[in-house]
């Protein structure tokens, strides 16, 4: 088993920069275009067997030194009663959005054991089978929330802000219920095997700080506090992140994702050592000629190797574009990013 990625969380030093990208499993691979020929996206999270082949493939062809689940973060959503329909290159569309508070009360509590079965038999499959540790996720309170209100992907999430700042009770009433099914499906999840917990917050990185420490970093606080008792680490990446990272910081969780947009050696003098970071490559980058690609990510190294606490990963979600990002490129980024941060590594311990 590598363990470097789990060190790399903890803050404790390793011989080399862990890697792995999110979204590394999906459209840009060959294999899992000929698997989605006979399987939609649900049948693949359903099928535990199919769900393992996809979940390990980037392992296998790219050398990362972390799995993540293969799932989506509206996957829960469903067990709440609330019907969703993932469309292709649109995202999460939902017909009946969630407004008023009757809305909010219809939620259910989310039981994983009893109506996600399936979910929790892939990672006792995956805990059995890979030889890297296996990350759980689930969407984070505000980014699921703009889906449900809004009732689908949008650019400037009026509905969502409009609950919130109008309607401090219905808004809380969503962020406990989201709060308490984030708690119950992770914990399930670690139960199962999964060796630490990512939260997806894509969309959080639309509000201003102040507005992130009143509406949302209070429950934030609650999860990861709940999350910690579980033993494994915590990653909680938040899209567009810069002007965030003091209060994300404070949220408890033991990593950050952390954008391009801010130096490594910024964001830790900022945080003041509380945290590790996982990042920070720009996304299309990987669409640049392979010198861009190194020179950028040698940038990054330089500043990350100077601590323990990092982990090579995107700033954000891999771009599934077409023509897509060749999984060559990642694969020798992955050994790439290994050889050049064992050798700055090895040469500070001299
Ligand atoms: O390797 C992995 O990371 C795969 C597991 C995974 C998926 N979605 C599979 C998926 C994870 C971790 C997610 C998280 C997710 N889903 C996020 C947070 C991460 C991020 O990208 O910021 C968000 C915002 C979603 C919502 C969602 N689901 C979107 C925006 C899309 C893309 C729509 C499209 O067609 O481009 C989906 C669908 C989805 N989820 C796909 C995959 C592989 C594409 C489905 C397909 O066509 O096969």
């Amino acid at each position: 088993m590598t363990t470097s990625f789990l060190a790399a969380c903890r803050k404790q030093p390793t011989d080399a920069v862990p890697v792995w990208f999110m979204r590394q499993a999906g459209r840009y691979q060959p294999e899992y275009q000929e698997l989605r020929k006979r399987y939609s996206l649900m049948d693949i999270v359903r099928n535990p067997r199919v769900c393992q082949q996809v979940t390990s493939l980037p392992v296998e062809q790219l050398g990362v030194d972390a799995a993540i689940l293969f799932s989506d973060i509206m996957v829960p959503i469903e067990a709440m009663g609330v019907t969703v329909e993932i469309k292709e290159n649109v995202g999460p569309v939902i017909a009946s959005p969630i407004r008023s508070k009757a809305d909010v009360d219809k939620l259910r509590h989310l039981d994983t054991k009893q109506q996600l079965p399936y979910v929790l038999e892939s990672i006792e499959l995956l805990k059995g089978s890979l030889s890297v540790p296996l990350i759980g996720f689930a969407g984070a309170p505000f980014t699921l929330a703009s889906y449900m209100v809004e009732g689908g992907p949008s650019r400037n999430y009026v509905f969502t802000k409009q609950l919130m700042w109008s309607h401090d009770d219905v808004w809380q009433s969503l962020m406990d219920k989201l709060g308490d099914m984030i708690i119950e499906f992770l914990t399930a999840q670690v139960k199962a095997g999964a060796a630490a917990v990512q939260l997806f917050d894509s969309w959080a990185g639309s509000l201003a700080p102040a507005d992130y420490r009143r509406y949302l970093l209070p429950t934030m606080k609650r999860v990861f506090s709940a999350l910690s008792k579980l033993g494994v680490p915590t990653i909680y990446f938040v899209g567009t992140n810069g002007q965030l990272l003091e209060p994300l910081s404070e949220s408890g969780a033991d990593v950050l994702g952390l954008d391009w947009r801010v130096p490594v050696a910024e964001a830790r003098s900022r945080t003041s050592g509380r945290v590790a970071f996982q990042g920070n490559l720009d996304s299309t980058v990987l669409f640049a000629p392979w010198s861009v690609i190194e020179e950028k990510t040698r940038e990054i190294l330089d500043q990350a190797t100077m601590e323990p606490g990092f982990i090579f990963n995107l700033g954000q979600s891999l771009v599934h574009h077409t023509p897509p990002v060749n999984p060559d490129t990642l694969r020798r980024l992955t050994e790439f990013v290994h050889d050049y941060s064992r050798s700055r590594l090895g040469a500070g311990r001299n």
